[in-house]
């Protein structure tokens, strides 16, 4: 079934670095959009999905409307309507310090700090548009973008909101992810968010067998 208010379903396309930095403004107005972020925001978020760019591990994959009726010969004048990106997560990262304080502050042991921050993909961005969500593309981004990954486990963060009653808790939740922190401030930004993870692989679309990080 095509999502509602666009005529076509997604086609989920992996982008190279160098063409995520090409189409950095496209990228950036779903991120702003989905996230209800002011206008402008993508002007600070440039840089630094710039320089995620960069980093080992670094992976993204876009959800991609085809503007003919050939998505062959359609790839230069498709419209961007998911991106997902992420990279392997690292300790000199600032990310990976503030999720290890939030750990330890709520009473994380060291075993159980380096059995999930030991070897992980850090899940940075993950946007639908709105007029494109609720069809299973944010699904299908994440299940693509996490495909063959070597890391044993995954890690994200998303605002708390109450009841988890938002899409993006629905999905994680429903994939299998677990808290590791809940109700963390991370430096700099004082609303709330949990840390939520699972180990790797995903199980297969249909299957039942959620996993927890640890
Ligand atoms: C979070 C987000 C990326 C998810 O993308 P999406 O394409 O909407 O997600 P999915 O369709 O895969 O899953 C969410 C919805 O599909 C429903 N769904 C998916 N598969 C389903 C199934 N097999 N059976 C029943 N419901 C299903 C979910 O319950 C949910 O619907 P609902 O919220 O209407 O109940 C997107 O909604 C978004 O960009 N949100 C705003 C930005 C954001 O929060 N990003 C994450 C920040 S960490």
């Amino acid at each position: 079934m095509s999502p509602v208010g666009i005529n076509t379903t997604p086609l989920l396309v992996e982008l190279s670095a160098q063409e995520l930095r090409r189409r950095l403004t496209e990228a950036l107005a779903i991120y702003v959009e989905a996230m209800d972020y002011p206008k402008g925001t993508e002007f600070h978020r440039a840089p630094m999905w710039t320089e995620h760019t960069h980093r080992p591990g670094w992976r993204a994959v876009a959800a991609v409307l085809p503007a003919g009726d050939d998505p062959a010969t359609a790839t230069e004048t498709e419209t961007m309507v998911g991106i997902a990106y992420g990279y392997r997560g690292a300790p000199h990262q600032w990310w990976h310090q503030q999720v290890r304080e939030g750990m330890y502050r709520s009473g994380a042991d060291e075993r159980r700090i380096h059995e999930v921050l030991g070897d992980y993909f850090e899940l940075t961005e993950l946007h639908v548009s709105r007029e494109a969500q609720g069809h299973r593309t944010g699904e299908a981004l994440l299940r693509k973008l996490l495909e063959g990954r070597t890391e044993s486990h995954v890690l994200l963060s998303t605002p708390e909101v109450e009841d988890e009653d938002n899409r993006a808790w629905r999905l994680y939740r429903r994939l299998g992810f677990t808290d590791v922190v809940r109700h963390f401030t991370f430096t700099g930004d004082n609303r709330p968010f949990a840390v939520l993870g699972r180990l790797l692989p995903l199980p297969s679309d249909g299957a039942e067998n959620a996993h927890s990080p640890g």
